[in-house]
């Protein structure tokens, strides 16, 4: 059998995605085959995948599907680039390239309701390194809550993102407001 490649991953979370109709369903059985990209035939990344801003870490499209169930990105981060605090509204699957991507987790602990966008009350919680070979995930109602970067000050941090619906904004969160609102966010196209 050939190696495993882009196009049976994407089938395969097609499938995973026509049989679970729970989000948590969907990245315990989609997880796997992240892992098996990882460790595939990665010929489907090319140069326009390595993308990088010194702006801000890169968002670089690798698939994203018509019907808006799926879309798969490249992120690029230089030294000490880092995601605002935010949730993301559907589930997701990351798998680590190259570098330590670092996750910190936060918790709402106000009683304004997680979707309320004021009078947000936040709790740090833990810290998780992902190596490169590593996957994690994520699943909505209720949305986990963190921020994503590279700490290393030596080198860039490459990752794949897969989510549950086309990515183009997520809710972030200020802490010194206490406020959650909505941003676009931008990608480069494939
Ligand atoms: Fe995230």
């Amino acid at each position: 059998m050939s190696e495993y490649d882009l196009g049976r991953f994407v089938k395969e979370c097609r499938e995973r995605i026509e049989e679970n109709e729970c989000p948590a369903d969907c990245v315990e059985k989609i997880a796997p085959s992240m892992s098996r990209l990882l460790n595939g035939d990665k010929s489907f990344l090319e140069a326009r995948h390595y993308r990088s801003d010194t702006e801000h870490y890169a968002r670089n499209a690798i698939y994203i599907d018509d019907a808006g169930e799926l879309s798969l990105f490249a992120l690029v981060w230089l030294p000490g680039q880092w995601t605002p605090i935010h949730d993301h509204g559907t589930w997701g699957v990351v798998g680590v390239l190259e570098g330590m991507l670092e996750e910190r987790s936060y918790m709402r602990t106000d009683a304004n309701g997680r979707k309320a966008l004021s009078g947000v009350e936040l709790a740090r919680g833990g810290v998780i390194m992902l190596s490169p070979g590593a996957v994690t995930s994520f699943v909505p109602n209720p949305d986990h809550i963190h921020m994503t970067g590279n700490a290393d000050p030596s080198r860039r941090v490459v990752s794949l993102h897969l989510y549950g619906r086309t990515m183009s904004g997520f809710h972030i969160y200020e802490r010194e407001t206490g406020t959650r609102k909505w941003v676009d966010v931008s990608h480069n196209e494939s």
